[in-house]
C-alpha cells in the first residue's frame, strides 16, 4: 500500500538526517523507512510472538495413544502428569483442572471451607497480576486487598504487606510473576507471624527455585497454568498442588461438582473387594458440597506429560534467549529497565518484561507501536487496578500503588520462548537499535 504523507517543513530536516545516517539514495526512501517503522504499514515478516505452541513428536505420540485408547476422561495420562508435576515442585498431591483460574478457584474455596472463612474475609494480593488471581478471590466472596509490587522483580513487595493486614486477613496470595519467584522467606515469615495461609499463584512460573526450594512448595496450595503459550502449554489447563491430603481430596471434589471423593475416575470401582464395592456404589453419586465442573481431558494430560519430559530443553532455550536479549539490550539501559535475576533464585522467563524508565523521554506507545509495526508482538505487563471492571468495583485507586502504576503506564513484554531462532532475536535487537537511533535523531533535530 502506498501512503501519501505531507511532511511539515521542520520535519524535512529529520528526513534528511535519516537519509544521511542510513545512506538512503533519496529522501523518499528515508521517508518510507520512517513511515514503515514508526507509523502505519506492517512489514510482511513472520510475527515474532510473545509465545508459541511447541508440539514435538512426543506430544503427538502421546495424544495418539489417548485417541487409540478411546479414553478421554481422567485416566493414566492425567495421573502421570499430576504425579510428575507434583514431584518436580516438591509436592505430594496434584489436582489437574481445566485452567489456572480454576486451580485458583478450587484452592481458595478449599481453604475457605476448611479454615471456616466467612464472606468478606480478606486475602492480600499483589497490585500487578493477571486479573484472574483477584477475580477468584472475589468469586469466592472474599476481598482482595492489594499491595504494591517491588520495582525490580515486579513481585509482591513484602515490606508493604504487614500494613495491609488486619483482623479480617486470612491469607497471602503470592504471585510469582513472569518466571521469577517472589521473596518467599520474608513472605512465609510474615504469614507465620500473623497465622495466615499462603496460596502461590505460580501460573507464570513453573520449574523455578527460590533458595534451592521449588516454587509451589512454600505455601498451603499452589496453582499453575498450562494455557497456550505458557512454558508448559496444553491448550487449556491448570493444576493445584499441595502437601496436605485433606486439601487435595477437597479440591478434587470441588473440581468434580462437589462429588464424594470415593469415586472420581471410572477406574475407582474396578477390581474392588465386595465390601469396598458396596461402599463405592452407595456413595459414588453423592454430592457433599457445592462444586464446579473444572475437569480436563486425557488429551491435555498427554500433551502436558510430554512437555514435562521435555522441560530441560524448553527451559534452557528460554534462559539462553533471555540472557542474549539482556546482553544486547544492555546498552539501552538509560531508557529501559530489563529483567533481572536475583542471585538466590531461578528465572524461567515466561516472558521478557521491559519497563521504560521515568524521565527517559521515551514514549511506551511509540516504542510498542514501532515494535508491533515490525511484527514484534508485545503485551502490557498485566495492568490490574486500571481495568474498567476494577475501577467500577474498587474506584480510582491506582495512584495508591505507585510502582504498579509505573509498570502499568510504562511496562510491556516481548517473547523469549524456546522456538525463537537466533536470527529472530537478532532482528528484535536490530529493531530496538533502529528505534533508539531514529528516536535520538528526532529528539535532537535542532541540535
Ligand atoms: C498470574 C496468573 N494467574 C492466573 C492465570 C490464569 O491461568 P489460565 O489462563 O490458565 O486460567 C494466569 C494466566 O496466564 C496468570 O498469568
Amino acid at each position: 500500500m502506498k501512503v501519501e504523507v505531507e511532511i511539515p517543513k521542520e520535519e524535512d530536516q529529520i528526513v534528511q538526517r535519516v537519509k544521511d545516517m542510513y545512506r538512503f539514495k533519496t529522501k523518499n526512501q528515508a521517508l518510507n523507512f520512517i513511515i514503515k517503522n514508526f507509523l502505519i504499514e506492517k512489514k510482511q515478516y513472520e510475527q515474532i510472538g510473545v509465545g508459541f505452541t511447541d508440539i514435538s513428536e512426543l506430544e503427538k505420540k502421546y495424544v495418539n495413544q489417548v485417541l487409540d485408547s478411546e479414553r478421554l476422561s481422567y485416566g493414566p495420562f492425567l495421573k502421570s502428569f499430576e504425579k510428575k508435576i507434583a514431584s518436580i515442585h516438591e509436592c505430594k498431591f496434584a489436582v489437574a483442572v481445566n485452567s489456572g483460574t480454576d486451580a485458583l478457584r478450587i484452592a481458595i474455596a478449599c481453604l475457605k471451607e476448611t479454615e471456616n472463612w466467612v464472606d468478606g474475609d480478606e486475602i492480600i494480593c499483589p497490585s500487578v497480576t493477571f486479573i484472574s488471581t483477584s477475580n477468584m478471590i472475589l468469586e469466592n466472596d472474599l476481598r482482595p486487598v492489594f499491595v504494591d509490587i517491588e520495582s525490580r522483580t515486579y513481585n509482591l513487595d513484602y515490606e508493604k504487606i504487614e500494613r495491609a493486614i488486619n483482623r479480617k486477613t486470612r491469607a497471602i496470595m503470592v504471585v510469582h510473576l513472569f518466571g521469577q519467584p517472589a521473596d518467599m522467606s520474608e513472605i512465609m515469615r510474615i504469614a507465620k507471624k500473623h497465622k495466615l495461609k499462603v496460596i502461590e499463584d505460580s501460573c507464570e512460573t513453573i520449574f523455578s527455585k527460590y533458595k534451592g526450594k521449588s516454587v509451589g512448595s512454600f505455601g498451603d496450595i499452589s496453582c499453575f497454568s498450562t494455557y497456550a503459550a505458557h512454558i508448559i502449554a496444553t491448550g487449556v489447563g491448570g493444576v493445584a498442588l499441595t502437601n496436605n491430603p485433606k486439601y487435595a481430596e477437597i479440591m478434587r471434589s470441588i473440581a468434580n461438582h462437589g462429588r464424594d471423593g470415593i469415586y472420581i475416575s471410572i477406574d475407582d470401582d474396578k477390581n474392588k473387594k465386595r465390601s469396598e464395592l458396596k461402599e463405592i456404589v452407595e456413595r459414588r453419586f453423592k454430592f457433599i458440597r457445592l462444586g464446579h465442573s473444572a475437569r480436563i481431558t486425557e488429551m491435555e494430560g498427554a500433551i502436558g506429560l510430554a512437555q514435562l519430559e521435555r522441560a530441560d530443553e524448553i527451559l534452557s532455550k528460554r534462559k539462553v534467549n533471555a540472557a542474549y536479549l539482556i546482553s544486547k539490550l544492555k546498552k539501552f539501559e538509560k531508557f529501559i529497565q530489563l529483567p533481572i535475576k536475583r542471585g538466590d533464585r531461578d528465572h524461567s522467563y515466561m516472558m521478557f518484561p521491559i519497563v521504560i524508565k521515568k524521565n527517559s523521554g521515551i514514549s511506551k506507545q511509540e516504542l510498542v507501536l514501532f515494535l508491533e509495526n515490525n511484527n514484534i508482538e508485545t503485551r502490557d505487563m498485566l495492568p490490574l487496578l486500571n481495568q474498567p471492571v476494577y475501577k467500577k468495583i474498587f474506584g480510582d485507586v491506582e495512584n495508591n500503588y505507585p510502582v504498579a502504576k509505573w509498570v502499568n503506564d510504562y511496562g510491556f513484554y516481548i517473547g523469549c520462548h524456546q522456538r525463537l531462532t537466533k536470527e529472530q532475536i537478532d532482528y528484535v535487537i536490530d529493531k530496538f537499535e533502529e528505534f533508539f537511533r531514529v528516536k535520538y535523531i528526532i529528539d535532537n533535530k535542532n541540535a
